[in-house]
């Protein structure tokens, strides 16, 4: 017998050599928020540079948001008084939150405890989703807009799956009126 093949040929033996290789799945490896190690690792670039000017960053998206949508004041009234205060607050506490999901991406849950803690108190507090969505969109129409040389698709993307994320993950109540007045409105 010459060769090491025609041993096995002979024998009716399993070759051990080249074997089949197990089946290999190329696809990327999303984590349990839907974001794969190079779209976190995007987001986490991004914020980077956004993280420089939080305090203005904040500012703007929450002027942007009352400018255009003055009617949600309404949610910091509490016994006839407007907490502008509050308000006031609340813009930075929003960019927080959005430093926390970012820096924690990839520990998918201590993102979604956070979320659903949020989503209670804001239940509570009558924020509707269209209002939670609205304000997530200036978020994300921000960090595009300061972002924009320093864009990459694989960002974009990876921006527009965690924002959709951040508005599904919990479904506040919806209240049709809220929606009506605020598509009248824009
Ligand atoms: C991107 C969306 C939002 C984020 C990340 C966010 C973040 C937060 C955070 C972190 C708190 C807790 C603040 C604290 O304990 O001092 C809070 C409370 C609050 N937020 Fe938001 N917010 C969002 C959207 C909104 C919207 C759209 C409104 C209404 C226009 C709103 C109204 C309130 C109110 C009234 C509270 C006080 C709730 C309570 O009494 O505990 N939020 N928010």
């Amino acid at each position: 017998m010459d060769s090491y093949s025609e041993y096995v040929n002979e024998r009716k033996m399993p070759p051990i050599f080249p074997k089949a290789l197990e089946p290999y799945d190329m696809k990327p490896v999303e984590n349990e928020l839907g974001l794969t190690i190079t779209e976190r690792r995007s987001l986490q670039n991004g914020w980077s540079i956004i993280k420089q000017k939080q305090r203005r960053a904040a500012l703007t998206i929450y002027v942007n948001l009352f400018t255009e949508h003055e009617n949600l004041y309404e949610v910091f009234r509490s016994d006839g008084v407007l907490n502008i205060e509050f308000a006031s607050q609340h813009q930075k506490e929003v960019l927080t939150v959005f430093q926390m999901i970012i820096e924690q991406v990839d520990n998918a849950r201590f993102v979604k405890t956070m979320l659903k803690e949020l989503a209670l108190r804001h239940e509570a507090a009558s924020v509707t989703n269209t209002q939670w969505q609205l304000y997530t969109n200036e978020v994300r129409k921000y960090f595009l807009e300061t972002l924009a040389d320093a864009i990459s698709p694989t960002f974009v993307h990876a921006l527009d799956k965690l924002m959709n994320f951040v508005c599904n993950f919990n479904d506040l109540t919806e209240s049709k009126e809220e929606l009506h007045r605020v598509t009248r409105i824009k």
